[in-house]
């Protein structure tokens, strides 16, 4: 079985915590990182200690699966490194020949350039200044980076062999649908596709190999950086509703807007959903926090989870009650 995990509105919508959750109650042979690069911060809360992860996957504590880091995915090599160390994961996790690098040239361009910085808003992680390298085909790779030797591997050859014997993959993107750079709120989007397919592109796994695909909302909408945001909210009223949230990576504070349909429906579309994962219930509704039963759902909430099921067309099926790994419901639907 190979599932593939993919945001749903503009990041942040806390996929590492239920990959986190996956990589707990699963028995997974892999759990591969897609997505665009360390532009990405999930957070993982795992047996009360917090990591904050821009490369590694996040469900590193599955001590039996082994972890990868596709070819499509960018890599800077310091992050990389301290993050093995800091995991502990040294041994199973893997990194594609031609995963592309960023040096730190990539990120002065970001930092210095007054239209990704002013008008984009970048990250600042040197990912477009590298994209844009690997599309003029003058970016390193993995394979040009002696540190990194004792971790390459064929990344698409491993997945696939798994596949093929039976195994149980997770996928695991970041960013998000509409910070795509083809399907996205151009030009306030990240510097590559972010959507389900090329998230098995990225690993190098084909589409008929995809078993499943949950796509992650968060109960409200948030938004780092510049671009539309539907129905934004006062920072006053952000802080009354106590959606308050910064930044993992750059620390900025997140714009926020209640939950919007039609832009939920149109990430299903994209990603090819066939289930939804709803984040920070617990944020909308308290009474929710921490529980791990069906029945612990209000009706309020019920109603909400309904609403979007009759627009998406597709399952809610996991609930998060709060951020660490065990907050969680699972729907049998
Ligand atoms: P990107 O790949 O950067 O888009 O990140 P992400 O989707 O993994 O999300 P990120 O960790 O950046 O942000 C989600 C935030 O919400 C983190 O602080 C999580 O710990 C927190 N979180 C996730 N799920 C829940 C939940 O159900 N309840 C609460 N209270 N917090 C949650
Ligand atoms: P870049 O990917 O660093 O070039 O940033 C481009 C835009 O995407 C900016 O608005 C960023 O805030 C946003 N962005 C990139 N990665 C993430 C993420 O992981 N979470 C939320 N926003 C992101
Ligand atoms: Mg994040």
């Amino acid at each position: 079985m190979t599932i593939i995990i993919a945001g749903g509105q503009f990041g942040d919508e806390g996929k590492g915590k239920i990959v986190s959750y996956l990589a707990r109650t699963m028995e997974l042979d892999a759990i591969a990182r897609a997505g665009t690069g360390p532009n990405a911060g999930h957070t993982v809360v795992h047996n009360g200690k917090k990591y904050k992860l821009r490369l590694i996957p996040s469900g590193f504590f599955n001590e039996n699966a082994k972890l990868y880091i596709g070819a499509g995915v960018l890599v800077n090599p310091n992050v990389l490194l301290q993050e093995i160390e800091t995991t502990g994961v040294k041994g199973r996790i893997f990194v594609d020949y031609q995963t592309g690098i960023i040096e730190q040239k990539h990120i002065e361009r970001d930092r210095k350039d007054n239209y990704l910085q002013e008008i984009v808003k970048s990250t600042g992680t040197g990912c477009g200044p590298a994209n844009e390298d690997r599309a003029r085909r003058v970016l390193k790779l993995a394979k040009d980076i002696p540190e990194l030797e004792p971790y390459l591997t064929d990344v698409s050859d491993d997945l696939n062999e798994i596949i093929e014997n039976g195994g149980e993959i997770l996928i695991e993107g970041s960013q998000a649908t509409h910070l795509s750079l083809i399907h996205g709120t151009y030009p306030y989007v990240t510097s590559k596709d972010v959507t389900a397919p090329t998230f098995a592109a990225d690993v190098g796994i084909g589409p008929t190999k995809v078993d499943e695909v949950i796509v992650v909302f968060k109960a409200f909408t948030t938004r780092v950086g510049s671009g539309p945001l539907n129905g934004e909210l006062p920072e006053e009223e952000i802080k009354k509703r106590g959606w308050v949230e910064f930044g993992t990576v750059t620390g900025r504070p997140r714009r926020a807007a209640p939950f919007d349909f039609s832009l939920a429906k149109k990430s299903v579309r994209l990603n090819g959903a066939t289930s939804l994962a709803l984040t920070k219930m617990d944020i909308l509704y308290p009474e929710m926090k921490g529980k791990t039963k069906e029945q612990d759902i209000p009706r309020d909430a019920y109603e909400f989870i309904e609403k979007i099921e009759d627009v998406a067309k597709v399952p809610v099926k996991f609930i998060s009650t709060g951020p660490s790994s065990e907050d969680l419901i699972v729907r049998d639907v």
